[in-house]
């Protein structure tokens, strides 16, 4: 508890240093879907961010009291809240980020294709009103099925004529979280030193962590290699069941989601070697016309797109069963935004 108080304490510090520094040039950052589940934490740590100076946050529903509570912190963001989608627009314009976990989430039984009935929809909708009033924003998509919401964001913005393949996002960051903290654990190593790839999608055998890359390196016998493999894929289904009915992921989304949100603000502000694993338009793996993998950012969104690396047999065998479900996943996004 104490070394979380003394992290705390490290966080605001920093933030308030960057507060001062008039070098960071004003973000606005808006969240739709802002009084969820991953919403309010999100807005939380958005409000604590110091690159952002303006915070807007939407839902249909609720936020003018998480708006009202967040915008008392004192840190720099100026935090205004939007409900309804009359109020949308206002809450959009001039944004630099727009971060979006509007949607249903699973429950117990369910896949993240489950959710496309309702999501599908309700993230068109809001990529037509982002195409309108923030054409150029960066966009993180968190909303699920991320493997099909990305492809429906990018047909949406291609009707509407602005679609730029270097600002959208799927946010696949709480892989990565996810990946790094069971390699840790598993290992006994201290979990800030570790880095692991998670490449491929958002969704049980899209999801590929490269554990043969991960830094710093140990070995791993064929059932622990199996076994993090598999925990790290099923990683949202272990958080679906153990909340029984109430919901996913939300605390650590938010964190992931604030770390995915961080990375494009220091992108854009021309900050050197920021380099993020997310779901991207990419032509990595030739079959497929979205992938995740590590990418560069910078002021304009993706600057490079990372190889792979070197696979193993057996990261070669889990990509060859990630294509067709990502394929699927993804014609699936576009014909559904060509067809509704
Ligand atoms: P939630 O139900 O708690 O919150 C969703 C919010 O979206 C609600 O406040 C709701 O009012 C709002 N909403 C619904 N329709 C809207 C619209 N048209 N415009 C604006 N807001 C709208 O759900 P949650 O737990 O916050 O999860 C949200 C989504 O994020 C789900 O689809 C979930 O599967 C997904 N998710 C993704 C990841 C990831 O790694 N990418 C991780 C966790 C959850
Ligand atoms: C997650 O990975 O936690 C999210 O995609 C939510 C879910 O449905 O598992």
């Amino acid at each position: 508890m104490r070394s979380l108080l003394r992290v705390t304490q490290n966080v605001l510090r920093a933030s308030e240093r960057a507060y001062t520094n008039a070098a960071n040039p004003d973000r606005k950052v808006a969240i739709l879907g802002a009084a969820g589940g991953i919403g309010q934490p999100l807005s939380l740590l958005m409000k604590m961010n110091p690159y952002v100076s303006d915070l807007a946050l939407y839902d249909i529903q609720g936020t003018p009291g998480v708006a009202a509570d967040i915008s008392h912190i004192n840190s720099k963001a100026k935090t205004k809240g939007y409900a309804g989608a009359e109020q949308l627009g206002e809450a959009l314009k001039g944004a630099d980020v727009v971060i979006i976990p509007a949607g249903v989430p699973r429950k117990p039984g369910m896949t993240r294709d489950d959710l496309f009935k309702t999501n599908a929809g309700i993230v068109k909708d809001l990529i037509t009103a982002v195409a309108q009033h923030a054409p150029t924003a960066i966009l993180n998509i968190i909303s699920n099925p991320v493997n099909s919401t990305v492809p429906i964001a990018a047909e949406v913005l291609k009707a509407a004529g602005v679609y730029d393949p270097r600002r959208l996002f799927g946010v696949t960051t709480l892989d990565v979280v996810r990946a790094r903290t069971f390699y840790a654990e598993k290992k006994g190593l201290p979990v800030a030193d570790v880095e692991v790839p998670v490449v491929g999608g958002h969704a049980g055998v899209t999801i590929l962590p490269f554990f043969s890359q991960a830094t710093p390196f140990q070995d791993l016998a064929q059932e622990e290699l199996v076994a993090l493999t598999k925990r790290t894929q099923d990683g949202g289904t272990e958080v679906v069941q153990a909340k029984a009915g109430k919901g996913s992921a939300t605390l650590s989304m938010a964190y992931a989601g604030a770390l995915f949100a961080d990375a494009c603000l220091r992108g854009l502000n021309g900050e050197s070697d920021v380099e993020e694993y997310t779901f991207v338009e990419s032509n990595i793996v030739p079959e497929l016309t979205f992938f995740s993998s590590k990418v560069k950012l910078g002021p304009n969104g993706i600057e490079k797109v990372m190889g792979l690396g070197e696979l193993t047999e057996f990261e070669e065998a889990g990509l060859k069963d990630a294509i067709p479900e990502l394929k699927a996943s993804i014609a699936k996004g576009v014909e559904f935004a060509h067809s509704n």
